[in-house]
Parts: structure tokens; sequence; C-alpha cells
């Protein structure tokens, strides 16, 4: 039976990054847009999760992942949070209206121009985030279909530019310095650390963040530049 490390085509020995790197590697290769199917992408992704997570291998335990790397889920961990108790209420706009209405993400009154515009739901709305919970899981909780691939910090799919109040990743291996000081989140593994956040969710296209892409899990909405 094929270990993880057998499937991301890796030695048991490599390190965090060449594991993202084959993962990224792999993950192309097996989707079904680029020859895969759909069963080899979710065996690559679940061979991913397991490395990160921790797998053992006969007696040798490569449990590498520090607990503070790993995507902080609600779920899994019952650990007191330091988070507010009632969790972050995070304001989000689809970038995609933006280009509708002439919008900048810098305008400093964007999220009011959001409010005033009558927007449906899907394009801009509030979420509230759970303590200890990450962005993009209490999006799709609260019915939303904002975009991912990896769902592990390994692409950019995810991406959100915060523009109000602050997120934190345990871990950053895809984005750029300048890309964090600009408020860029991965939003798959970002947990809210403000009482009040506001992002703008859908820049996966962004220059920059379009290289950073994966195959997507799932079906997009059309865009005029697909
Ligand atoms: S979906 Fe790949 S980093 Fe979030």
């Amino acid at each position: 039976m094929d270990t993880p490390f057998d499937i991301l085509h890796i030695d048991p020995d490599a390190d965090e990054a060449d594991v993202i790197e084959a993962y990224r590697q792999r993950v192309k290769e097996a989707h079904p847009d680029h020859g895969g199917s759909a069963d080899e992408f979710q065996r690559v992704r679940a061979a991913y999760e397991e490395i990160r997570t921790g797998y053992s291998l006969g007696e040798r335990d490569i449990a590498r992942t520090d607990e503070r790397d790993r995507p902080t889920d609600a779920s899994e961990d019952d650990a007191e949070s330091d988070a507010e108790p009632d969790g972050t209420r995070v304001e989000y706009l689809d970038y995609d209206v933006l280009a509708e209405h002439s919008w900048e993400l810098t305008d400093e009154d964007l999220f009011e121009k959001a409010a005033a515009a009558g927007l449906d739901a899907e394009s801009y709305g509030t979420v509230v985030v759970e303590p200890r919970t990450c962005l993009l899981k209490a999006a799709e909780a609260d019915g939303h279909n904002w975009p991912y691939a990896c769902r592990g910090g390994a692409c950019a799919n995810c991406a959100v530019a915060v523009v109000e109040g602050d997120m934190e990743m345990p871990a950053n291996h895809i984005l750029s310095s300048e890309m964090m000081d600009f408020g860029i989140r991965l939003s798959c593994i970002s947990v809210p650390t403000t009482d009040e956040v506001k992002v703008v969710y859908n820049i996966e296209h962004l220059p920059g963040l379009d290289e950073l892409r994966l195959p997507s899990q799932q079906a997009r909405r059309v865009r005029p530049s697909d």
C-alpha cells in the first residue's frame, strides 16, 4: 500500500518546504483538467493532509508538524481559546463587485459603499467566525461557496484581502512579505485576531496570487477573465 510519501513522490525525510513543493506539483498532475482524475486528486490531497497532521510509518513517528502550524479548527480542538468567546464578526465583500462599481481595493470607504449598494448576500454581508475557527470554514458553514483548492496553505485560491482588523496564519510558505504587509491572508488557515474584520474575498486572480493558484477543488463561478 502506498504511503502518503509515495503518493507525493517524496522521501519520508523531506522537509516541509519540499512537501509543499511536491504537493503543488502532484495536485496539478492529478487534477482532472490536467489528465488526472477526481479520485487521484482526492488521494493526493489526503496524502498531503496526512503528512501535515502527522503520520506513523512503521516504527517511525514522523508527526513533524508543530501544533502551531496546524490549521485551527474548532471541531478538532476543545482547548481554551484566546479569541473572543462569542466569535468575530467578519464583514466580507466579493472582489468581482469592485470592478462592476469602479471601486478600488484601497478605497477607504469601500465597505461603506458596499453596505449602501444593495448587494446580494453572496457579494456582501457578515459572517460570525467562532473562536479557533478558520474564516473559510466559517463562511462555508454559513452557506457560502468561496474559492479554495488545497485547504492547507499551499496555494492562493482562498486568499482574501484584510482591509480592517487582522487574521493570523499559523504558518506561511506561499505569500511574500509584501503580500502579508498588504493584508493578504489565506482564509483556509487564517483565524481572526480582532473583534471585527473586513475582508475582500475572491482575489485569487490578482497579480502575484494568480501564479500561486492550484486547480480549483470546487465549481467556480464564471468570471469574464476566465
Ligand atoms: S485553499 Fe490552498 S491555501 Fe487555502
